[in-house]
């Protein structure tokens, strides 16, 4: 198959690098020329482990190309994907559509046969009714159909799980356009990845869904986080303890800074924005959004009472800076409220992450950046995990303290433990590890 994929960001690269690799011929359309003048000299734009051999290899093997030329891509097309952002509308959350609607004008202009059109950015319910009237409208020809395919990949292991989803979402509304999309995704039919075929508007929704439930999860083992501090319990082992159970399962149930990243938190403001509007309460994921922001702007509290209750002139090195481990992704990261709130408190901020550098640089213009994590340490009176990368989990933890000027490490992923940490002279602040110790005996009267 011939397949058009509009929008070369995380999704709409990867997702085309795949389709690629499974036989199709997939041209990738942005209109950001620099992105692609980089991808058509072999410099990947996104940071994701094993990205550049992938398109190397198809590109080599004549399968996949880049271009900013929509025209030519679509004219040649038998399916056409949408894979172009959705950021939170500024002021109300709502998921702004304006590229999505504009790639579907674009769309319409372009084509010269019916196809089937595919969203795969994440939109709201009744966007595919709403992309099918804008291609009526705008002249696509007759018999060009709509369908809603939400991607689930995870930045950072995306190529896998393209590869290898848990399940492919189809939301189409005959015949003909499920069979085109089987046929695009016969590789992983074939491999027995569960397919599941359903209303366009439902396909909407499961994305929605599946995005405010892990969410959910993440709120609620932060709240149980805070409850162990508070009763000398320690989280890691009553996550252990309830993932176990198959019914609950071990994944999202790592307490932490809060969630962030380019999805998690647009989508939920958008599906609240969406159960506004049909006049349905979701009060479970409102929950989620204020704990979450509230989480957020704890971070640098929990940093101040580890210092002895005041930031000022404290130097504090931060390792870890993008949403997460294994992307360069910096979109609503917890590091970036964090260090707002830590100069703010009047303390200044070296940091350094594996990947995340130059994405992150524009975001923090006040700050200093290291080469390496024993480098950011020099002369701090902190030292802060925020993103567990890897490369966090084997510092040498001596050289770490020695190099600093004072003996407190933050860690706001649970990286070390206590004992671990005390043993190279540095005193551990991990998330929902409450000390026994630390409890006052309850009143018996
Ligand atoms: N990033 C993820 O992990 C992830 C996972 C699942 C779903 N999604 C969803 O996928 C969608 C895309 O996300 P992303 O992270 O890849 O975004 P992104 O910002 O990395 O990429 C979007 C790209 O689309 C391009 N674009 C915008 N309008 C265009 C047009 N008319 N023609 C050609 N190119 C155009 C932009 O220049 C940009 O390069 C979003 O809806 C997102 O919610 C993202």
């Amino acid at each position: 198959m011939r397949i058009a994929m509009i929008g070369t960001g995380y999704v709409g690269l990867v997702s085309g690098a795949c389709f690629a690799d499974f036989g199709h011929h997939v041209t990738c359309v942005d209109k950001d020329a620099a992105k692609i003048a980089s991808i058509n000299q072999g410099r990947m734009p996104i940071w994701e482990p094993g990205l550049e051999a992938l398109v190397k290899a198809n590109v080599e093997r004549g399968r996949l190309g880049f271009t900013t030329e929509l025209q030519a891509a679509v004219s040649e097309a038998d399916a056409v994907f949408i894979a172009v952002g959705t950021p939170a509308r500024r002021g109300d959350g709502h998921a702004d559509l304006t590229f999505v609607f504009e790639a579907a004008r674009e769309i319409a202009g372009a084509l010269t046969k019916a196809v089937v059109v595919v969203t795969k950015s994440t939109v709201p319910v009744g966007t595919g009714d709403a992309i099918a009237r804008i291609l009526a409208e705008s002249g696509a020809p007759a018999g060009t159909s709509v369908a809603s395919n939400p991607e689930f990949l995870r930045e950072g292991a995306a190529i896998a799980d393209f590869k290898h989803p848990d399940r492919i979402v189809v939301g189409a509304e005959d015949e003909a356009t499920c069979a085109a999309l089987r046929e695009i995704y016969r590789p992983l039919f074939l491999n027995k990845a569960p397919i599941i075929f359903t209303g366009r508007r439902t396909a909407e929704l499961i994305k929605y869904a599946a995005n405010a439930f892990l969410a959910t999860k993440i709120s609620f083992i932060n709240e149980i986080a805070d409850l162990c501090e508070a009763v000398g319990a320690d989280v890691q082992d009553v996550a252990r303890g309830i993932g176990l159970d198959n019914r609950i399962g071990p994944k999202f149930l790592h307490a932490g800074p809060g969630y962030g990243g380019s999805c998690f938190p647009k989508d939920t403001l958008a599906l609240l924005r969406t159960a506004e509007e049909a006049g349905v309460m979701q009060r479970i994921v409102q929950t989620v959004v204020s704990v979450n922001d509230a989480r957020k702007a704890a971070m640098a509290e929990r940093v101040r009472d580890a210092l002895g209750g005041s930031l000022e002139g404290k130097r504090i090195a931060v390792l870890g800076l993008t949403f997460k481990p294994n992307t360069d992704d910096m979109r609503d990261a917890p590091s970036l409220p964090l260090i707002a709130a830590l100069e703010q408190g009047g303390a200044s901020v070296c940091a350094y992450d594996p990947i995340g550098r130059e994405q992150a640089e524009p975001l923090l213009p006040s700050i200093e950046f290291a080469a390496d994590a024993y480098a950011a340490a020099e002369g701090a009176d902190a030292v802060v995990i925020v993103t567990e990368w890897d490369e966090f989990r084997a510092l040498n933890l001596r050289r770490l303290a020695a190099s600093m000027h004072g003996n407190v490490l933050v860690d706001l992923r649970n990286v070390y433990d206590r004992e671990e940490a005390e043993r190279a002279g540095l005193i551990h602040h991990g998330i929902g590890r409450g000390r026994t110790d630390a409890i006052a005996e309850p009143s018996r009267t």
